[in-house]
C-alpha cells in the first residue's frame, strides 16, 4: 500500500505500457502469485512470521530468479510484509511473532523480474478463524474482485473506489483512508493512488496499458489507524481485526487482465 498525499497536484501523464513492458508485467505478476500459492502449506500455528519470510525469500532467490522488493526498500528490513490481525498493512516478520490457531495474517509479496514489479497479497486464516474474521476476510476479497471488475478503457479512476466503498459499508465494515493502491511497473509505488473508496465517474480515465494495484484494507471495527514507532507497522486504533487483498491489475482494450491470478482465484483471469 502507499500512502496517501492528500493534496497531491501533478499533470498526471500514466505511463502506459508497451506491449513488451506487458509481457513483462505478465511474467512478474505470475511468479508473485506463485509465490503465495508456494506459501499457503506452511501458514499453521506454531510457525513464525519470521520463517515465512525466510521460506519466501528463498524462493524468490532461489528458485524464481527475482528479487524480493520489499527487501532494504525505504528501509524496509525484510523480504515480504506478514500482517496479523489487528495488523492492517506493512508487518515486518519476526521470530518472535508466533501464528497460534484463530489468527488471520496477510502475506504480502512483490517481486522484481526484468526490472518490473509484481505486487500481490492475500489474507490466510490460520486454524480455524471465528465467523467474524471469517467474514471479514470474505467480504475484503469480495471487494477487490468488485474493484476490479470495474476496471475497463473510459471508466474512471473513482468507479474502482466507489464499487469497493459501496459493498465494503453495505456490509458495515470500513476502508482504510490513508493508504492506497498504486500505479506499478518499473518504479514500485507509481501514479495514480488507487483510492479504496470514491465516487464513480471521477478521476482520471482509464487507458489501455495502464498497471496499477487495487488493495483494499477493510476493517471490523472503525476505519482509523495508527503508525507504530517501527515507522512500518500499521494497526487499527481500536485494535480490533482487519484484512487486506491486493492484486496487480492491467487496463485492456476491453476490460481488464489480473496479472497477478492465482489458481485458487475466484475472478476470471480476463474479463
Ligand atoms: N507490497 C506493499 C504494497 O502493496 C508495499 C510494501 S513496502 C514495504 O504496496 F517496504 F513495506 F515492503
Ligand atoms: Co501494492
Ligand atoms: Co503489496
Amino acid at each position: 500500500a502507499a500512502i496517501i498525499a492528500p493534496f497531491k497536484v501533478t499533470a498526471m501523464t500514466i505511463e502506459l505500457k508497451t506491449p513488451d513492458d506487458i509481457e513483462k508485467m505478465r511474467a512478474v505478476g505470475a511468479l508473485a502469485g506463485q509465490q503465495l500459492e508456494m506459501i499457503e502449506e506452511f501458514i499453521k500455528p506454531g510457525v513464525s512470521t519470521g520463517e515465512l519470510d525466510r521460506i519466501c525469500h528463498a524462493y524468490t532467490v532461489d528458485v524464481q530468479d527475482a528479487i524480493p522488493a520489499p527487501l532494504n526498500y525505504r528501509g524496509f528490513p525484510k523480504s515480504i510484509c506478514t500482517s496479523v490481525n489487528h495488523v492492517v498493512c506493512h508487518g515486518i516478520p519476526s521470530d518472535e511473532k508466533i501464528l497460534k490457531d484463530g489468527d488471520i495474517v496477510n502475506i504480502d509479496v512483490t517481486l522484481i523480474k526484468d526490472g518490473f514489479h509484481g505486487d500481490t497479497s492475500k489474507t490466510f486464516c490460520v486454524g480455524k478463524p471465528s465467523i467474524l474474521a471469517k467474514r471479514l476476510v470474505s467480504n475484503c476479497k469480495e471487494s477487490l474482485y468488485r474493484g476490479i471488475r470495474a476496471v475497463k478503457p473510459g471508466a474512471h479512476l473513482g468507479d474502482i473506489g466507489y464499487a469497493i466503498q459501496t459493498y465494503v459499508e453495505k456490509n458495515r465494515f470500513s476502508i482504510v483512508r490513508e493508504y492506497c493502491g498504486h500505479g506499478i511497473g518499473k518504479i514500485f509505488h507509481d501514479d495514480p493512488q488507487v483510492l479504496h473508496y470514491g465516487n464513480a465517474k471521477t478521476g482520471i480515465e482509464l487507458k489501455p496499458g495502464m498497471t496499477f494495484t487495487i488493495e483494499p484494507m477493510i476493517n471490523a471495527g472503525k476505519p482509523d489507524v495508527r503508525l507504530l514507532r517501527d515507522d512500518w507497522t500499521v494497526v487499527t486504533k481500536d485494535h480490533k481485526l482487519t484484512a487486506q487483498w491486493e492484486h496487480t491489475i492491467l487496463v485492456t482494450d476491453s476490460g481488464y487482465e489480473v496479472l497477478t491470478h492465482r489458481s485458487d482465484d475466484t475472478i476470471e483471469r480476463c474479463g
